[in-house]
């Protein structure tokens, strides 16, 4: 039976899996950590790709990495780093952000040029800071690489050129998404000066082989290989609850939000990959579990013992701010405490306002692509919470499917990587194993509440200014 590996080379760490190519099925994996921080020497993903990866290549008939989007890897002619890379949740850009917005146009016309309204992720916002900041190393970049494409030269036989795919090349801010070419322009604008970029190879394309003779797939970004691993469609919406909330979804047709809420990026398959991210998610849980001194299970247990409404009390969970919506400045509201407020109730609002959150995530990405999903797929670690689980598909108001815990990353980059090998014009079926599907009566007085408040929001900020 033919195996293929499939590497997540994400922010923490370097994840492999291999797999039958068949059908999926793990057959052994292994992981190695990465540096922590903002910026990291680029050179210790390639040793976390060899560690995880160690026992694991030489069994494999076909490879794919996929990565952490937008992250600036900037070579110089030799190919040697010109400084650490600049990863996606390093903000120091935001500025350079406005400003490319600003050349390019404005926010809509940015849209339209690229797919999405420029944030501090992007990688030519990151080139732009080198270049306003750091003009010896600017002056020294030749080539410029996303993590995932610098990891997956690591991993092809020497003399191969570099590539990548439409999907990473759709964060870096110098892509056309809706056309797939590179706007080269864009990059030599934001640095300075004309640089090599890697070539766009075609979804399921083959890149090269591996030192070991393995096909070596083009690899992409980890949301588009988190959707390739689940086989999300374009009935599905994907809600995954990390550090911050990502609601994304399969369309054939490109978006270009002006109002910057939905991200339009492409995916691995050849359509777009519409997302829409809120900052606060997983640690809204945490927050609550801190303040009333409990764990998370026992957190989900005084939840579940309140009623929808959480007794009248209502919070906008926008702790750090927030991007959707749009309130960088706000801060965390609770409205509704009386004496009979119980921490149940205090437990109860903290799930509704995560979930409220997510289903505003869910509208906007609906609103942007006009499909009404038929089921969501709901991912990440707070799934393991009886509240998340009891209480999400009432407030988000569809049927939820929970896919087993997995490294869905790793394993789109598998499915990439048997997909190259068959040749075929599609990936590989492979079956998505379920612990269940959850369903729930509706309760829209939740929501409704929730809005009224979040509504409401700007009146507040002006009669009360919270933050200095
Ligand atoms: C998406 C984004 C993150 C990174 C995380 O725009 O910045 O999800 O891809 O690795």
């Amino acid at each position: 039976m033919p195996l293929v590996l499939g590497v997540d080379s994400s922010t923490q760490s370097t994840k492999a899996v291999l797999v039958d190519a068949d059908d999926g099925t793990v057959v052994a994996q292994r992981s190695a950590p990465h540096p922590p921080g903002t910026e990291v020497d680029p050179r210790a993903w390639r040793a976390a790709y060899d560690a995880a990866t160690a026992g694991l290549l030489d069994r494999a008939d076909a490879v794919a990495v996929a990565g952490q989007q937008h992250g600036l890897v900037a070579l110089d002619v030799e190919d040697a780093p010109v400084r650490d890379a600049l990863l996606w949740n390093d903000t120091r850009s935001a500025a350079q952000a406005e400003q490319l917005i600003a050349e390019l146009g404005g926010p809509q016309a940015c849209a339209d040029a690229l797919g999405s309204v420029l944030v501090a992720s992007f990688t030519a916002t990151k080139l732009r800071w080198v270049r306003d900041n750091e003009p010896d190393r600017a002056a020294r970049v030749a080539r410029v690489l996303l993590p995932h494409d610098y990891v997956s030269l690591h991993a092809a036989a020497p003399g191969t050129r570099p590539f990548t795919d439409r999907g990473d090349a759709s964060g870096t801010g110098y892509f056309a998404t809706r056309d797939g070419v590179w706007r080269p322009d864009l990059a030599a604008a934001a640095i300075g000066h004309d640089v090599e970029l890697p070539e766009v190879l075609a979804a399921g394309g083959v890149a090269g082989e591996t030192a070991g003779g393995a096909a070596l797939a083009a690899g992409t970004g980890d949301n588009m290989g988190a959707a390739l691993g689940l086989d999300l469609t374009a009935d599905d919406v994907l809600v995954s609850i990390g550090t911050s909330g990502v609601a994304s979804s399969i369309s054939r047709q490109p978006v270009a939000d002006g109002t910057g809420t939905v991200t339009g990026f492409a995916d691995a398959t050849g359509g777009f990959l519409p997302m829409v991210t809120t900052m606060n998610a997983a640690g809204i849980l945490d927050l609550q579990a801190r303040w009333l001194g409990v764990d998370h299970e026992e957190l989900a247990r005084l939840a579940l013992e309140s009623t929808p409404g959480a007794g009248g009390l209502t919070l906008l969970p926008y702790y750090s701010g927030e991007r959707t919506p749009n309130r960088p400045d706000a801060v965390g509201t609770w409205h509704g405490l009386t004496p009979s407020t119980s921490r149940a109730d205090l437990a109860r609002a903290a799930f509704e306002a995560l979930l409220c959150s997510l289903a505003d995530a869910v509208d906007a990405l609906v609103a942007a692509t006009g499909t009404e999903p038929r089921r969501i797929l709901l991912v990440g670690g707070a799934t393991r919470s009886d509240a998340v689980r009891a209480l999400a598909p009432a407030i988000l108001g569809r049927e939820i499917v929970l896919p087993e815990p997995g490294e869905y990353v790793a394993r789109g980059a598998a499915r990439q990587a048997a997909w190259a090998l068959s040749g075929a014009d599609a990936p590989p079926a492979w079956p998505l194993p379920t612990t269940g599907v959850l369903t729930a009566d509706h309760v829209p007085e939740v929501r409704e509440r929730y809005a009224a408040l979040r509504d409401g929001l700007d009146q507040l900020d002006q009669l009360i200014p919270h933050r200095p």
